[in-house]
């Protein structure tokens, strides 16, 4: 049952001209209630963990089991904000049945409260599918990184004024097709403010501005947990990498001297 402070997708839309709000990716139980507690009304659990928690170079091999095991330990740490499952590769791609069968695991088996997709004007079909079936959507537009091999690489958007238009327009059938919000990804300010001011539904900037209504980042990133490639966007908040580091060489100093564990440890 939803409590009073819980939020919605609707609570989220209901931002747009109020506040500006912040959004972070969780992919861990304890993660997500430490965001949930300083009070972030949406975690993203981000297709982004295959490769701050799994490894990988990219984001395309992580699988549907995957984004389920994390999206459940989000879901478990969570009181109040609202928990966006990223559909990854290949999930929602093949067919609108697909997407719903796949939206609809998310929802049931992991206790999402909305799911994310990639792309524009195109994929308008496949989102109102979902929200006909009673799962709210978050569209994701401008550097879509499921397609980098489409793009040639991590590329800014919307740079030429063609390519600025389509993207204008792809915000207009999203918003219309009725996503509770979308992400704008990569693009330069000015791209992000006219979506931002053309279009009823918030706005979530990464790398597209000061002007979005909200803004999101890679939680790794604002930590500096991962530091094997930092976007220009990502502004650092902690060096917690280095904190840990140092924490985890003091221990193994301390057991090879023989000072831990001490009398104060020993039952
Ligand atoms: O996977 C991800 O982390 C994202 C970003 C928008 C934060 O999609």
């Amino acid at each position: 049952m939803p409590t009073e402070s819980k939020w919605t997708a609707g609570k989220i839309k209901a931002l747009k001209g109020r506040e500006k709000f912040a959004c972070l990716t969780a992919y861990d139980y304890t993660t997500a209630r430490l965001l949930d507690e300083a009070g972030l009304p949406l975690l993203l659990v981000g297709d982004s963990l295959a490769m701050t928690m799994l490894g990988y170079a990219d984001t395309l091999p992580v699988t549907m089991e995957a984004m389920l095991h994390h999206t459940a330990a989000v879901a478990r740490g969570v009181k109040s904000a609202l928990v966006v499952a990223d559909m990854p590769f290949m999930s929602y791609q093949a067919s609108i049945s697909q997407a719903i069968e796949n939206a609809g695991r998310f929802v049931k088996q992991a206790g999402a409260d909305a799911v994310k997709i990639e792309g524009g004007a195109f994929r308008t079909p496949t989102i109102k599918a979902l929200i006909e079936n009673g799962i709210p959507v978050l569209g994701h537009i401008g550097l879509t990184p499921q397609s980098i091999h489409a793009m040639g690489g991590y590329k800014v958007q919307g740079k030429k004024p063609a390519e600025a238009q389509a993207l204008l327009h792809d915000a207009q059938v999203l918003a219309e097709a009725g996503v509770f919000a979308m992400v704008l990804e990569c693009m330069p300010p000015a791209l992000g403010e006219e979506i931002t001011r053309t279009v009823p539904t918030p706005t979530i900037g990464i790398g597209a501005g000061p002007h979005c209504d909200g803004q999101i980042l890679v939680t790794h990133d604002l930590l500096g947990l991962f530091s094997e490639f930092t976007p220009k966007f990502v502004k650092r908040y902690a060096n917690l990498g280095a904190e840990m580091k140092k924490a985890f060489e003091a221990y193994k100093a301390d057991v090879a001297k023989g000072t831990f564990p001490g009398t104060e440890h020993c039952y």
